[in-house]
């Protein structure tokens, strides 16, 4: 059954199923709406319903609550239509910023590596080009019966849009990694994508020297956004941070190091080891504290922060007591399941990019 969903900020209408989310049919129409997780655990996409029924879905008991449903409120990224639905929502238009529609692509796994501690770096052809920014997201169907899937960052950059890398982390007992990514995936295998997802992207018009702070896998939309930047000039200085608990962790230290050659005023890259000392070419101790070494005043800045949602919280911390304030940071936080279904971690500061 088909239903239209009218957004009355955006004088728009669309067309959804009534077994597709709400977001979902926005993106596809090339209507841009916020989002962030877009697995209803960040509360990002939260907007009124006017008029019209939905069904919430699996929407997360905290990002959602109870109040808030009886109030009209619904998370668009899980929500159905159950007749036709009028929205409303506050869609701040952003200058210099282009959004593209949400497709869906077969892709075919062309290599696969262990890159590091329970780490895996899963390269993807595709069968048609996926046009992103930098930073963006995809999601990945999770082989079984029902439709399930998983959010990973595009870690290589917009420029080569027919290929892209993940990386990915294993979680203990995690469906889509520990039960598929680790488990049986092997290069050749068809898997079904679909995207760009996100607000988290490089802001190429954004003339500041920029912080990247990326813990564990969060380096890989930062390891995107640093391609593009350097590979198109943008002209910023970047240092990028890469905390992790050991050098069994690290990864793609080489890489970095060698664009740090190339661009020794542009780049500058700095791994962290939270748990040993004494690494070569490594600093130690908490991402955090390094930053904060590193400078007496981040005003003037731009952040951008990314993985697990303790250390990106600690991050945002750190960085407005050095003068750089939620406004000119962007974060990107890998929730998973067991966010959605304990609340994660949220702050009354946060600002999903
Ligand atoms: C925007 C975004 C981008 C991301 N990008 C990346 C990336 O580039 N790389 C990366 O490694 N990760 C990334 N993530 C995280 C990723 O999406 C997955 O959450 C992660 O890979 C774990 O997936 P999984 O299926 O293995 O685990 P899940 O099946 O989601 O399980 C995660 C944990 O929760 C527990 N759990 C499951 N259900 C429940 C429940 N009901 N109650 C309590 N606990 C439960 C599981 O036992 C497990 O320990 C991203 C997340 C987001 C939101
Ligand atoms: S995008 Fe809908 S709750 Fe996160």
């Amino acid at each position: 059954m088909m239903y239209t969903v009218r957004i009355e900020s955006l004088d728009r209408e669309i067309e959804c199923r009534d077994d597709q989310n709400i977001l979902d049919a926005c993106l596809r129409a090339g209507v841009w709406m916020p989002h962030a997780c877009t697995h209803g655990t960040c509360g990002t996409c939260k907007v009124d319903v006017l008029d019209g029924e939905v069904n919430h879905q699996d929407a997360s008991a905290f990002a959602l609550m109870d109040f808030e449903r009886n109030e009209g409120k619904t998370l668009i990224c899980t929500a159905t239509p159950e007749s036709d639905v009028t929205i409303d929502a506050d869609v701040e238009a952003e200058e210099g910023v282009e959004f593209h529609p949400v497709k869906d692509f077969v892709g075919t796994v062309s290599a696969l590596e262990d890159c590091a501690r329970e780490t895996r770096r899963v390269v993807v052809d595709l069968d048609q080009d996926i046009v992103f920014n930098a930073g963006q997201y995809v999601q990945v169907r999770i082989p079984g019966d029902d439709d399930v899937n998983r959010s990973w960052s595009v870690a290589s950059p917009p420029g080569q849009p027919n290929q892209i890398e993940l990386n990915i982390r294993r979680t203990p007992g995690g469906r889509g990694t520990d039960g598929w990514v680790f488990k049986d995936l092997e290069v050749g295998d068809t898997v079904q994508i679909t995207g760009p997802y996100g607000r988290f992207f490089f802001r190429q018009a954004r003339e500041n020297p920029v912080i990247m702070i990326g813990g564990g896998t969060g380096l890989a939309p930062l390891k995107s956004m640093v391609r593009h930047a350097l590979e198109n000039e943008t002209g910023q200085t970047i240092y990028l941070y890469h905390g992790v608990r050991g050098q069994a962790d690290l990864y793609d230290g080489e890489y970095f190091r060698e664009l740090q050659d190339e661009f020794p005023d542009q780049f500058h890259y700095r791994p962290c080891l939270s748990d040993e000392e004494g690494v070569e070419g490594t600093s130690s101790g908490l991402v955090t504290d390094v930053v904060m070494e590193d400078f007496d005043t981040l005003r003037g800045h731009v952040a951008y922060l990314c993985g697990p949602p303790p250390m990106v919280e600690a991050s945002l911390k750190m960085l407005i007591k050095k003068r750089l304030f939620p406004r000119d940071t962007y974060r990107e936080d890998f929730f998973d399941s067991s966010d959605k279904a304990t609340g994660g971690v949220r702050s009354p500061l946060m600002r999903t990019s």
